[in-house]
């Protein structure tokens, strides 16, 4: 089997992180989704993956390489406009050949991989296998309705009024006649070619499609709210090491991972939490479900619930940080300076709530 990635997109929804920066880099506890996505699909036996890049092309390309890190073998291929999932299997035609193969969101994170469910389709001689859970909000995604069988009658795509509350998930498995069907849809109302309506005109084919029902937790990392919430997700999963330094004067969770290089001084720090390479945290509190990327520093402060990107500064804040997605090169710091104000320095679409 082979692997696709969806990588494109401009991640408007997370605005302003990802004007300079793709959404799937965004590290969730430390670690870019898009490496996650990469790390199950290779832990699922497939070492081949291509994937769908957009505008932000060079920045992946430089992230991830040719994958030799993971051991798998990496094929770019490129999109010239966000024209729909169906599109990008579409284009994605010569890569994929006539193997079977799992395509997975670039930038959805799921619990306890994806192993198990290549395993029942590559076992199979079946079509097609969409991964579907329950959500609370069926209207935001595509949506099946199954017999009383759990054979799949018909999928839709954001329905204003759902036929179930079992979404699709962001990873289908194909063999190749799905070629077939991306060739036979036309676009959509949003000018997409959806990826739901080609395994829809599967089904009506009759061809074989089977659905497998994920009972874990799955997140779609659009919103910031979103990131926070796989963020903690994730940390609470993560097996704890502790390889930089701790003095003595800090106390420090078992839950909490201090990654090489890293420095915790005099500070506390309450698990699930992860403080990366070369970040120092100085009198600080670091509270749980937060991830310090590398090369931060957080001093005189506190910080919970919160995912901070690489290089930023935090220092002598009057309150507690909290909820809060931090972008890179960021400094947020109590000026000696008179008159006591605020003094902001925020790029397009900042979001900003203060005290
Ligand atoms: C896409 C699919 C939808 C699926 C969702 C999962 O939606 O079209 O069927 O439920 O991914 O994340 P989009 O993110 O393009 O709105």
């Amino acid at each position: 089997m082979k692997g696709l990635i969806l990588s494109g997109g401009k991640g408007t929804r997370l605005y302003p992180l990802t004007f300079t920066s793709a959404k799937q880099l965004i590290p969730v506890a430390n670690k870019p989704v898009l490496f996650r996505v990469i790390e199950s699909i290779h832990d699922a036996g497939i070492d081949e993956i291509g994937i769908v890049v957009g505008d932000t092309a060079p920045e992946i390309k430089q992230a991830v390489g040719n994958g030799s890190r993971w051991g798998v073998k990496i094929t770019y291929i490129h999109q010239e406009a966000p024209l729909g999932l169906a599109h990008a299997v579409k284009i994605s035609r010569d890569f994929l050949g006539d193997d079977r193969f799992v395509m997975f969101l670039g930038d959805n994170v799921i619990q306890g991989g994806i192993s198990r469910l290549i395993e029942q389709f590559a076992d199979s001689s079946w079509n097609s296998q969409i991964v579907l859970t329950e959500v609370a909000h069926p209207e935001q995604y595509g949506v099946a309705e199954l017999d009383e069988e759990g054979r799949i009658v018909r999928l839709v795509e954001k329905p204003k009024v759902p036929p179930s509350n079992l979404a699709l998930v962001g990873i289908y498995m194909f063999d190749h006649h799905i070629f077939e069907a991306v060739n036979a849809i036309t676009p959509s109302w949003r000018g997409e070619l959806e990826i739901t309506d080609a395994i829809q005109w599967l089904v009506e084919q009759g061809y074989d499609v089977y659905p497998y029902i994920h009972r874990g937790w799955w997140i779609d990392t659009g919103r910031p709210g979103d990131m926070l919430e796989a963020n903690s997700l994730v940390l609470e999963e993560l097996q704890p090491h502790i390889d930089g330094y701790v003095d003595r004067e800090s106390v420090v969770d078992s839950r909490v991972t201090v990654e090489q290089g890293a420095e915790v001084i005099n500070s506390v720090i309450r698990g699930p939490a992860i403080i990366g390479r070369n970040t120092r945290i100085v009198n600080a509190y670091v509270g749980p479900f937060t991830s310090i990327y590398h090369d931060c520093l957080i001093r005189d402060s506190e910080i919970e619930r919160s995912i901070v990107l690489e290089h930023s500064r935090i220092e002598a804040l009057p309150a507690r940080i909290q909820d809060s997605l931090i972008g890179r090169h960021v400094v947020i710091t109590q000026s000696p300076v008179r008159p006591k104000a605020i003094r902001l320095t925020l790029g397009d679409y900042s979001n900003l709530g203060l005290l």
